[in-house]
């Protein structure tokens, strides 16, 4: 499988995404280049990263003075306890801006290491080696970094720019079905907002993605959903405004999360691909989008069994208590429930343009219940 790059410029530096299948042997090259005084690498490892990937990066990097950490990932460790931790470990050992810090894990392990590396000595080189499917589309790219909050998720962070993301498929064979559905959520969601193409190619290889065996394929739908990611943050790097279409459909997951207290019962992934549909119904009743649209996005939910989780989740006597979680949402810029709809598939609405009163939104929920999709 031949490797795939993507360049990226920001305003405040320039990175590339490789994206490839057993790549891993390329960084010790790629540090050089990018990160040539050097000399110090800690890594930050997902504790469920097979061991063999563990051993193989340790080897590559003997060339350098490397310290390991490695922790069970859980919203938890998203904390300022742990970045605490971290970065006071990481100044004993004498760190300088031109030493790196290398995540290996998920969204969770990348968010907290990239966030540590944007405070060590006010930025230190950063390496993200992102190991699920989530992270491989979403999280690593955009620059956002953070850790939670005992008032909420993500409410301590920086924008902090990765040297590399490297992207080796062949960490998705461990991934759970479950973790490659919430990577899904997001390939799928890149489609709609911008991507009418990505959508018909998903049509007919979304059982392929799913099933995380074909990595060809699933490398594909990586470098067409992180295209997509990028032009959202090419143009918006800051989330002033064009970039919050991405949080399409997330506005009612992460109130679903919420609701669920970030129990594991439902995670992300999953919230977000039932956001997205209550958003879509949205749009069908507000006239912003066509039933037709619906019934053709809903035929990837049916073919994947994407919704068998939907009917304990949003049951009536709880949309009450997601539309109150949903008005508290740190995205809004006043009292109103700022939603991102959709015009048609690859499509939306621009941001700010539907608010909705929570009064307004409970009203709409015995209709928003009542579809077939
Ligand atoms: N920074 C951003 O722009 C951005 C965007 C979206 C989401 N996020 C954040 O990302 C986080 C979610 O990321 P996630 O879904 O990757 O969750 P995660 O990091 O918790 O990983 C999911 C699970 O997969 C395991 N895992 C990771 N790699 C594995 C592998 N190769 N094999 C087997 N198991 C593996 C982890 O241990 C964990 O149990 C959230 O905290 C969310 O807020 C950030």
């Amino acid at each position: 499988m031949k490797k795939k790059l993507l360049k990226i410029k920001t305003t405040e530096s320039d990175y590339s995404i490789i994206i490839g299948n057993n790549i891993l042997s390329a960084l010790p090259k790629k540090i050089k280049i990018l990160c040539p005084k050097a000399q110090k690498i800690a890594i930050i490892f997902d504790k469920k990263i097979p061991t063999k990937f563990k051993s193989k990066i340790k080897k590559l990097l003997k060339s350098y003075q490397v310290y390991l950490y490695e922790f069970r990932s859980s919203e938890k460790v998203k904390s300022i306890i742990y970045v605490n931790k971290i970065t006071e470990n990481i100044l004993s050992k004498n760190f300088n801006r031109s030493d790196t810090i290398i995540a290996v894990g998920g969204g969770i392990i990348g968010d907290l290491s990239a966030f540590v590396a944007s405070i060590v000595k006010r930025g230190i080189n950063f390496i993200n080696i992102p190991t699920t499917l989530l992270a491989q589309v979403d999280s690593s790219i955009g620059g956002k970094t953070g850790v939670n909050s005992i008032y909420g998720k993500n409410l301590i962070g920086s924008f902090y720019q990765p040297k590399l993301v490297l992207i080796d498929v062949s960490f998705l064979k461990s991934l759970p079905k479950r973790e490659m559905i919430c990577g899904f959520a997001e390939i799928l969601k890149h489609s709609l907002i911008l991507e009418t193409n990505l959508f018909q190619w998903l049509e007919n290889t979304s059982k392929k993605i799913l099933n995380g065996r074909d990595l060809r394929v699933i490398s594909e739908a990586i470098y067409k959903s992180c295209k997509v990611k990028l032009y959202f943050v090419k143009n918006d790097y800051k989330e002033k405004n064009l970039r919050m279409i991405l949080n399409f459909g997330h506005t009612f997951a992460h109130a679903i999360e919420a609701e669920n207290k970030f129990s594991g019962k439902i995670n992300h992934g999953e919230a977000v691909l039932i956001g997205m549909i209550m958003a879509i119904r949205l749009s069908v009743i507000k006239k912003t989008c066509s039933k037709k649209a619906l019934i053709k996005i809903g035929k990837i939910y049916k073919d994947n069994n994407l919704l068998s989780k939907f009917k304990n989740y949003l049951k009536k006597k709880n949309f009450n208590k997601i539309i109150n979680y949903m008005a508290n949402d740190k995205k809004n810029d006043d009292k109103k429930i700022n939603l991102i709809l959709l015009k048609k598939i690859g499509k939306t609405t621009m941001p700010g343009k539907f608010k909705f009163s929570s009064k307004q939104l409970k009203k709409q929920i015995p209709k928003l219940l009542n579809f077939n999709f």
